[in-house]
């Protein structure tokens, strides 16, 4: 053997040996080729108590903007912390806290950064009980894909979304956030919104981990009161607050927050049956809760703790897993596991599930964030082209009195008049905090864009609160100058969102007064509505010859509605929650329980409708739509068979629209009473003027006309249903 090739095998022998050591060293947890499940238990043998138990906490970092989360900001972070809500958006800052975890930190474990990344970070669409009103799930699902994006480029890997709440009391500041009053709804909305976050991958490059929360019965707070108690019984956690959590924890949502309220006696961040029997038992969700906000020392509040050390106790054996912000957990597991309260399998398996979620992610593998420039990172126009898309199907035509809307293209005078008409800072709607203003755009500005040959009389009228009326002599100046009044009337942002209950849920005096004064011009009145829960229009329907409710859009807001003014957009939302006539209504919702007297005459108020404004479902077109006769494929099934009901809608009018069909069961006869009617399948078409489409709805008995008693347990009963449809409703027969 030559002497050269001696030499080069004897390195090459050196290199190989130093391979296999390095192979040999490298912990099996950095394999990121390895197992997940064997990745985390190879790390957890590694970890001290002390490193697992600040897996466990999470703690705030940057400038806190949230009025509701007053917190100091941590100066100095515990190396080995699990988690952080990051109230910067800067991807630098994260990279240098990310930094310090891989580097410093004994084992290298990476910080999981959340944010409360609610309707967009800063392509901000429309809030989410708007969002349901488009019936138009994978057009959220796109939009929640461009706010994972956004997220991720400014250093946030997991939101605190979607809120799948039930919510049937408009009081409650926290109806804009969740997709309404039907459990249906909320959980085709939440499914569709944990796609859009988490993608075909947690690991893709730009999926973050989705959060569902409240878990669960925040929706039933006490006469609208945030952080109340909630009498949430067995029957209806199983009917009504349960299932859209059922349903997006089977589409595989990563992680849960548990809520601040109270299920009947047994806070619902204590809870072991919703948080362990039900979660993880039952439906074998193994990723994990987070607490709330404080939700942890809160158990001492409520009364089920008598100080912070039991409280954490009380919180993780219910199978809170992380304790967002309290610090409890890190300062009193130690004695607690020490005292053997806390079993080490309970720290193991909350752990596990911690570090599932940060590998699942590809934390361990990427740990850094991508750092672009700004312009890359937001506000890409086709996110806000898409953004745009769905606002003009969250907005909802209410009224049209003599088809006041369209506006006549020859219009050549309009009065734009209302605190919201100019407005940029309350159209984007709570939780927007990475917005800028600046990016909103007024409706003002998408109106004059849009008619172009008309002068626009602007003027503001009067605040959105207070008693100031110097502002109406101006408003009826310009009225009177004009052809139409298009008058911007609604609620600040702060009016909604967390501890922003109202106990009416009418519009402050000043607006209705305005109102009120310019319906004496004799004009044609349009009211645009920006709130974020159902209004009292009692007073102010009747003034109006049209109404448009556009929520809270977000940056994209003035372009959509002026096209639906203009006839550009044929409006096609529906509402996804009830309008009460009058605050005194509340609760009304579609599919309450039958009435013992149901022959219309007792069991009313005695002194205003019992009816409401605007029911679920309400929402009106620019074309119209005939519905054929509704065709069941069998009249009569066995319980485990199939049928199906189609329904053929033709556009009866002279305009392209887009039609959502609501299906609806009810059951006349049942071993326990059922709602009225309950939604179980909705579908949008466009249909063009002159054309007819099929739509078509798979009945499974199972799925659709069971029902479930208080254990969760479902049956499916022999006799008599109905399926509704528009105002169909056709009988059929479930045989044994
Ligand atoms: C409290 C709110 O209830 C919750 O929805 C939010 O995600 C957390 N604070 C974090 O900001």
């Amino acid at each position: 053997m030559k002497r050269t090739t001696l030499i080069s095998s004897f390195f090459v022998s050196i290199g190989l040996c130093f391979t296999l050591l390095t192979v040999a060293q490298t912990p099996l947890y950095k394999d990121k080729n390895a197992p997940v499940e064997k990745r985390i238990s190879d790390l957890l043998k590694r970890m001290t108590l002390e490193e697992k138990i600040l897996q466990l906490n999470q703690y705030t970092f940057g400038i806190n903007n949230n009025p509701n989360n007053i917190g100091p900001e941590v100066k100095k972070l515990p190396n080995g912390i699990g988690s952080l809500i990051y109230f910067s958006a800067d991807p630098v800052l994260r990279n240098q806290i990310q930094k310090k975890a891989m580097e410093e930190s004994r084992l290298c474990i990476p910080i999981l950064f959340g944010f409360d990344i609610i309707h967009g970070l800063r392509t901000v669409y429309p809030i989410s009980i708007a969002q349901a009103c488009s019936w138009n799930p994978d057009l959220v699902t796109q939009l929640c894909a461009v706010a994972a994006k956004e997220s991720v480029l400014s250093g946030v890997d997991w939101t605190f979304s979607p809120m799948i709440d039930v919510a049937r009391d408009p009081r409650w500041g926290r109806v804009s956030e969740g997709y309404g009053e039907d459990p249906y709804t909320n959980a085709v909305f939440g499914v569709a919104s944990v796609k859009g976050y988490q993608g075909k991958n947690l690991s893709d490059s730009y999926s973050i981990a989705a959060c569902l929360k409240h878990y669960v019965g925040y929706g039933m707070s006490e006469g609208g009161r945030d952080y109340r108690y909630s009498d949430v019984s067995a029957q209806s956690l199983w009917e009504t607050y349960l299932p859209p959590y059922e349903a997006c924890v089977k589409a595989g949502a990563a992680t849960l927050m548990s809520g601040f309220n109270d299920i009947s006696g047994v806070p619902a961040t204590a809870n072991y049956y919703t948080l362990t029997e039900i979660l993880k038992k039952r439906w074998k969700h193994d990723g994990f809760v987070v607490s709330d906000w404080n939700a942890v020392k809160q158990l001492v509040w409520q009364g089920v703790a008598k100080d912070e050390k039991e409280s954490g106790l009380k919180a993780f054996m219910a199978g809170v897993e992380m304790d967002m912000k309290d610090d409890i957990y890190r300062v009193h597991f130690p004695a607690l596991v020490a005292e053997k309260k806390i079993p080490m399998k309970n720290i193991d398996d909350a752990v596990a599930r911690v570090l599932r979620v940060k590998f699942r992610l590809g934390l361990f593998d990427e740990p850094y964030t991508k750092v672009v420039e700004e312009k890359e990172r937001y506000l890409k126009p086709e996110d806000v082209a898409l953004a745009q898309k769905l606002t003009e199907e969250t907005m909802v035509l209410l009224k049209n009195k003599n088809n006041t809307l369209p506006l006549s293209a020859n219009i050549s005078k309009i009065a734009l008049i209302g605190p919201m008409a100019k407005d940029q800072e309350n159209i984007v709607g709570s939780w927007s905090f990475n917005v800028k203003t600046a990016d909103a755009e007024t409706l003002y500005d998408g109106i004059q864009k849009e008619f172009k040959n008309a002068t626009i009389n602007y003027a503001l009228g009067c605040d959105f609160d207070g008693t100031n009326e110097a502002g109406f002599a101006e408003a009826l100046d310009k009225a009177n100058e004009s052809e139409v009044i298009i008058l911007c009337l609604g609620e600040k942002k702060t009016w909604s969102g967390e501890n922003a209950s109202r106990s009416t849920i009418a519009l402050p005096a000043i607006q209705e007064k305005l109102m009120q004064e310019l319906k004496k011009t004799g004009k044609p009145i349009i009211l645009v509505l920006s709130n974020g829960r159902p209004l009292e229009l009692v007073r102010l329907e009747p003034l109006a010859d049209a109404i448009v409710e556009i929520w809270q859009p977000g940056i994209a807001g003035g372009t959509p509605l002026a096209g639906i003014l203009s006839g550009r957009v044929n409006p096609s939302a529906k509402l996804a929650i009830t309008f009460p006539l009058t605050t005194g209504q509340i609760p009304t919702y579609y599919n309450m329980r039958q009435c013992a007297r149901p022959y219309g005459t007792e069991g009313n108020y005695q002194d205003i409708s019992t009816e409401p404004l605007y029911w679920f479902g309400h929402g009106l077109s620019y074309t119209s739509f005939t519905y054929g006769d509704a065709k069941l494929s069998a009249t009569k099934i066995t319980k485990s068979q199939k049928m199906t009901v189609e329904v053929t809608v033709a556009n009866s009018g002279s305009v392209k629209g887009k039609e959502t069909v609501l299906w609806y069961i009810s059951d006349p006869a049942c071993s326990i009473s059922r709602p009225m009617k309950e939604l179980k399948y909705f579908e949008k078409k466009e249909i063009n003027a002159g054309e007819k489409a099929v739509y078509k709805f798979e009945i499974d008995p199972m799925r659709d006309l069971s029902f479930t008693n208080a254990t969760g347990k479902r049956f499916v009963e022999a006799g008599d249903f109905y399926v509704h449809v528009n105002n169909q409703k056709i009988k059929f027969e479930i045989v044994e």
